[in-house]
């Protein structure tokens, strides 16, 4: 890699808009997980689609890794530059290009976050579903595969993205699909790039599903006296069928956090927060039969947000529980893990990891989009008590190899980045080995994201040795 020479194209390209201060690299070298940070060499805001090429060219003649940035909100290290390289900050690329209501389809460039979206389209009567906690963009969201709240009833990025803009690692531009619903056409690259966390390409536009806002939302929240009855209540209501819109499971710690966090006083007692969506009629009828699922469960009566803003409370308290629980032991070491298994394992997963938690010195709160069967434990560890930080380690292997062996998977929406590398194999086996082949194909050189997904060989690592 000739990084001083590419530097100096990059600067004859594009002038100031290339940033080489420490600050602007330190903040492009971390995401908002306890990951080390790993600086890249440069930090380039992009203005287009046409500026991504030129600097995707000028680095690939250089071999200089290329690691596209949106936010930063990753929790699994995406952003992190163990290589160096150039950190492409696409969070200026952020118009809403189109809006076609008839369709419920918009096209979006890539630094747009999901909140401006639903800015813009709030007058419009339309909503874009997908919530992960952060203020993150939509690039993002579709390089990590993310989700959210609303999952359960609407699916993740993977179900939202019609098609992508894509520049490839040998500067190409292609688009993957169209705004046909859906397609029987060939490959499916759209849903190859969704999820491959900036290793094959870079995303600069995107065409999304967006959904009309339902007739009538409820919101409110369910206590239960342990967690096993609030397990057992989400597991009957997806065996059922009931439509929620939204399921979310705090566990006491949790609800103590976002108490402290957010200034809220729910009883410190393992929670569902709920939101159903529907028509008038609909919308009752899924909260009676709810109602009376929760209660042979042992589950209070729903207390209910009454007007919209207490419902924005309620959900913003809930997106804000990562950083609550930060807050709870500020200057910990931050261990999050993100598993996912089939709902009827739900009940014995999440247990048995509480029952970890409960033995171990080691804090955590336990929080979940239970609908999905997806949950997280945050855990707290002091970073100069090495045995805690073991047994950090300990609890997270502990929990991802229990949800592999129940049929599940060892992220369920925060991808793989530099954390969870040692699992991939261990959860897809063989399928590892065409991964390879495909980042092979798509990035012969191995510049885009190296280091990240994949376990070695790395093209990244063999591409350091050359230095
Ligand atoms: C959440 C993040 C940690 O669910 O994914 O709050
Ligand atoms: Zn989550």
């Amino acid at each position: 890699m000739n990084k001083d020479l590419a530097i100096r194209e990059l600067t004859e390209k594009f002038g100031t808009r290339l940033n080489v201060s420490a600050a602007d690299r330190e903040r492009h070298g971390q995401d908002e997980s306890s990951h080390a940070v790993m600086m890249p060499d440069a930090v380039l805001y992009a203005a287009g689609t046409g500026d991504v090429v030129a600097a995707i060219e000028i680095c690939a003649r250089h071999r200089m890794p290329v690691i596209p940035f949106g936010a930063g909100t990753s929790l699994e290290g995406h952003v992190a530059a163990p290589h160096g390289g150039l950190s492409l900050d696409l969070s200026m690329m952020n118009r809403v290009l189109a809006v076609h209501e008839n369709d419920l389809d918009v096209r979006v460039e890539a630094g747009v976050t999901r909140q401006a979206l639903n800015a813009y389209l709030r007058d419009k009567g339309l909503f874009f579903p997908v919530d992960p906690g952060s203020e993150c963009t939509l690039g993002g969201m579709v390089a990590t595969r993310a989700s959210g709240t609303n999952a359960v009833r609407y699916g993740t990025m993977r179900e939202q993205v019609l098609s992508l803009k894509v520049v490839t690692a040998t500067g190409e531009v292609i688009e993957t699909g169209n705004r046909a619903r859906k397609s029987a056409a060939g490959y499916d690259l759209t849903h190859l790039f969704v999820g491959s966390e900036g290793t094959l390409g870079v995303v600069t536009e995107m065409t999304l599903r967006v959904y009309g806002r339902p007739e009538k939302l409820m919101a409110g929240v369910c206590r239960f006296p342990n967690l096993q009855a609030a397990i057992d209540t989400v597991i009957a209501t997806i065996q059922l069928g009931l439509p929620v819109a939204r399921i979310e499971l705090l566990d006491e710690l949790s609800v103590k956090a976002v108490n402290a966090y957010s200034g809220l006083d729910h009883t410190e007692m393992p929670t569902l927060f709920l939101e159903f969506h529907g028509s008038a009629p609909a919308v009752d009828a899924e909260v009676s039969s709810f109602s009376r699922l929760a209660k042979e469960f042992g589950g209070s009566a729903i207390e209910f947000a009454d007007r919209q803003e207490d419902i924005n409370k309620l959900w913003h308290a809930r997106h804000q529980l990562y950083y609550a629980t930060r807050a709870m032991a500020p200057g910990k070491h931050v261990l999050t893990t993100d598993v996912c298994v089939p709902i009827s394992r739900l009940g014995d997963c999440m247990l048995e990891t509480r029952h970890d938690l409960d033995e171990s010195p080691v804090m955590g709160t336990m929080l979940g989009h239970v609908g999905d069967g997806n949950f997280h434990t945050i855990l707290l560890a002091d970073p100069n008590n090495n045995g805690e930080m073991r047994e950090l380690e300990r609890l997270h292997e502990r929990m991802v190899t229990r949800a592999i062996e129940m049929g599940g998977t060892c992220t369920g929406e925060h991808g793989i980045g530099l954390g969870k590398i040692k699992y991939l194999e261990k959860e897809k086996g063989p399928a590892v080995h065409l991964m390879r082949q495909i980042k092979a194909a798509l990035d012969p050189i191995g510049i885009m994201n190296p280091g990240k997904l994949l376990p070695n060989p790395s093209l990244g690592e063999e591409m350091d040795n050359q230095r």
